[in-house]
């Protein structure tokens, strides 16, 4: 595990990729050094998906107690009340990394709509998946209630775009840096309406690792849970998601487990139900 002081050499060496294409929903912004992304020829067609998250009964949150950076193990748990489905990318629960992608690949949510929060994006990248957008409206209320001003960055990125996307990283800064910052197409949880990205009202370091001490950043680390959000790819945990940290990439997981792993201190999904580490690709 690399010290802090050397992950923040990493961030400080890739602060020219700097996240941005990463979570940006198209090819201009994703191009980091303003070149044009070159796109590839694979770009499946839409296929709606249901909504409905899929209940099953084998899957057992681990029982971690304590914060860890070290690539999780299955331990045994106490289950959430309710369970869904890990797989589905239809459900609440659907783990999308490095090593398990979407399923099917060009999945795209049935659900998809524009929620009522204020935007700092057009197109494609202003939608989520309904029970994300009711979740996300009531959490941009609350932040705006207590002062804090939150706009969406970056919403559902369908399959093509992540191509756009991906594909301008590599170009500007090689695989191995975009590995690190952008999913490859089929891997990003943009493409489940289940994850977004936020601004705070001045656009001040969005998709920066800066971003992390603006108030909206700071505000959704300690609020987000309550609405049943995620920060999905935090500070040291690379080793895990296979990300930096972005402080702006929150994911839906449904108000009790993001409460749980609140509480329990439980940094990653990948921790949370018990599954193995997904630094690289396999
Ligand atoms: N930046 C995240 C990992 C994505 O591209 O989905
Ligand atoms: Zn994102």
């Amino acid at each position: 595990m690399p010290s802090r002081r050397a992950f923040a050499g990493l961030l400080t060496a890739g602060a020219g990729l700097a996240a941005l294409a990463a979570c940006t929903p198209d090819g201009s912004a994703a191009s980091p050094a303003g070149t044009s992304p070159a796109g590839t020829s694979a770009t499946p067609s839409a296929t709606a998906s249901s909504a409905t998250p899929t209940q099953v009964t084998a899957v057992t949150p681990a029982a971690a107690t304590e914060p860890s950076s070290s690539p999780p193990t299955a331990a045994p748990s106490q289950a959430a009340a309710k369970q869904f489905s890990l797989t589905d990318p239809a459900s609440p629960w659907v783990v999308v990394n490095k090593h398990r992608p979407l399923n099917p690949q060009n999945y795209v949510p049935a659900d998809l709509v524009q929620p009522n929060i204020r935007l700092a994006v057009s197109g494609e990248a202003t939608q989520m998946n309904s029970t994300t957008a009711t979740a996300a409206e009531k959490m941009f209320g609350a932040a705006a209630a207590e002062g804090v001003v939150m706009t969406l960055a970056s919403g559902y990125r369908s399959y093509s775009t992540q191509v756009v996307t991906y594909n301008g990283y590599v170009a500007s800064s090689g695989q191995v840096a975009a590995d690190r910052a952008s999913a490859r197409p089929g891997h990003s949880e943009h493409q489940t309406g289940w994850s977004f990205d936020i601004g705070d009202g001045g656009g001040a370091c969005s998709f920066q690792p800066c971003f992390a001490d603006q108030p909206a950043a700071i505000w959704a680390k300690a609020n987000a849970h309550k609405f049943g959000f995620i920060v999905r790819y935090p500070w040291m945990f690379h080793e895990t998601t296979g990300y930096f940290y972005e402080s702006w990439h929150l994911r839906y997981i449904g108000v009790e487990a993001a409460t749980e792993m609140n509480t329990r201190g439980i940094a990653t999904l990948e921790e949370y139900f018990g599954l193995e580490a997904a630094p690289d690709y396999l």
